[in-house]
């Protein structure tokens, strides 16, 4: 075997070393995410005999700018033979890296008896859900080797929505998760993101030291997407003040002596239930989530109880829950109380309710000079992290959010009913461990796990 010389980012390696089955390395350009496709391609081709490897864009013409011609700067040719019309490196030893193009979702046809051991995306935004999932089927192969789907890629395009809600969405980054392969089918896959700064790159940072300058020219959404990598980037973003870095946080165990409040949103169509604890700084933590459709009443209410066993100062619901079925002559609070869950009224002001969500997430510096807000959520409330971002101001008025998509409105809905509940009731900051009425239990020094 032929020696190459190659330095990597730390980065990289973790892209490299990624042993879980999709793969995404992305964020602001320039992070060398390219560059660690090929040379992990390489690698892979060399210790892995006859193996089989393709790597997409979208179009061949964006192909032969990048990869094709960074492969043909880089790659030893004592190893390995590019053929130029088949757009195919074949390694002495066996195994072969392709290079492939969906132009529109019929083209993935074309690789219908195909079979790769790796299959990797660049630029993976620039492709539909479709496209990926399909070449997933083509990910197989009767040999031991690793098996996986190698991603790389900028936020924004046509597929940045699917993508977030694929790599970004499913929780921490840098950690695999895992997740079921599709909606529909339910083999488990493992995903694991990992963000990629242009500050990781000191190779172009010292050959280059001007370009992370140059993309400050960008208008506002590319250069968020391309100077900091930011998921966020939506037009008619309601929530600008949301921040990932500052409002998502490392799950902590939460002190026994905090108040705890219970909030939900509550219809057929899905529970979104979450658990607050505030400090005694008046900062609160969303802590544990309940996301789930299809509950009666009285299933939502078991099912609440069962994922609670510390003492809840008070559980919090919109104004709608106290209607009586015609049926019944009985209110969904009164079923909630029937089972021994006494909710208390929230206030269905969404204007104002919007703003005081606002509040809560507005971004101060703390006494260090970092960023932070009075509301962290727990990396584990996946639903409330993936809809907060993608809220967008509503048409007919510029102070209420779009309730279209309807399911990304219930977990922000049912966040509003606790930031609400602050303006109708004098903050209220525990100086002992008293609960105000009925809802103290026997056991107040409960520890308390996530
Ligand atoms: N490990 C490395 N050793 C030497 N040069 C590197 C290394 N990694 C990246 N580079 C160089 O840094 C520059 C940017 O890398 P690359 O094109 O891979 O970034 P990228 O994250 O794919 O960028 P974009 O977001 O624009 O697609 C290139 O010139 C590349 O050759
Ligand atoms: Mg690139």
């Amino acid at each position: 075997m032929s020696e190459i010389n190659f330095e990597i980012t730390k980065k990289q390696k973790a892209f490299m070393d990624s042993i879980a089955f999709e793969t995404l390395f992305g964020g602001a350009a320039g992070g060398g995410k390219s560059y660690g496709q090929l040379l992990d391609a390489f690698l892979y081709a060399m210790k892995y005999q006859k193996s089989k490897q393709i790597i997409f864009r979208r179009t061949f013409p964006d192909l032969e700018k990048s990869l094709i011609r960074v492969s043909l700067e880089k790659y030893p040719r004592n190893v390995a033979t590019y053929n130029d019309s088949k757009h195919v490196w074949k390694f002495k030893n066996g195994s072969i890296f392709d290079f492939g193009y969906i132009d529109n979702e019929k083209d993935v046809y074309q690789y219908q008896s195909a079979e790769y051991d790796v299959i990797r995306f660049d630029e993976l935004t620039h492709f539909t859900e479709y496209m990926y999932l399909y070449m997933i089927s083509r990910c197989r192969g009767a040999n031991p080797y690793p098996k996986g789907i190698k991603s790389t890629t900028n936020p924004g395009g046509i597929g940045h929505g699917w993508v977030k809600e694929r790599f970004i969405d499913v929780g921490a980054p840098n950690v695999i998760h895992k997740c079921q392969l599709t909606e529909e089918n339910k083999t488990v896959s493992t995903r694991i993101f990992i963000p990629s700064l242009l500050q990781d790159n000191k190779f172009l940072l010292q050959s280059d030291p001007d370009y992370i300058n140059r993309l400050d020219n960008l208008p506002k959404k590319e250069r968020e997407a391309l100077k900091y990598g930011d998921w966020d980037i939506f037009d008619g973003k309601f929530f600008t003040e949301f921040k990932r870095d500052v409002h998502v946080i490392e799950p902590f165990k939460i002190p026994n002596d905090w108040h705890k409040y219970f909030v939900m949103d509550y219809g057929l169509d899905m529970l979104a239930g979450y658990w607050i604890a505030v400090d005694f700084n008046k900062n609160a933590y969303v802590y544990r989530e309940v996301y789930q459709p299809n509950l009666l009443v009285s299933q939502a209410r078991d099912l609440i109880k069962n994922k609670t066993e510390e003492d809840i100062y008070m559980y919090l619901a919109p104004p709608d829950m106290w209607n009586r079925h015609k049926e019944t002559g009985k209110s969904t609070a009164d079923i909630f109380a029937e089972g021994g869950i006494y909710l208390y009224k929230t206030n269905n002001d969404r204007v104002q309710g919007w703003k005081q969500v606002k509040e809560w997430l507005k971004v101060y510096k703390d006494e260090q000079g970092c960023d932070t807000a009075k509301l962290k959520i727990f990396n584990t409330c996946s639903n409330l992290i993936r809809c907060i971002p993608q809220l967008v101001h509503d048409d007919k008025n510029y102070e209420d959010v779009a309730t279209e998509p309807h399911e990304i409105t219930h977990a922000p809905d049912a966040l509003r009913g606790f930031c609400v509940y602050w303006t109708q009731e004098p903050i209220f900051v525990p100086e002992n461990k008293e609960l105000p009425f009925e809802l103290q239990t026997d056991e107040p020094d409960q520890e308390v796990w996530w």
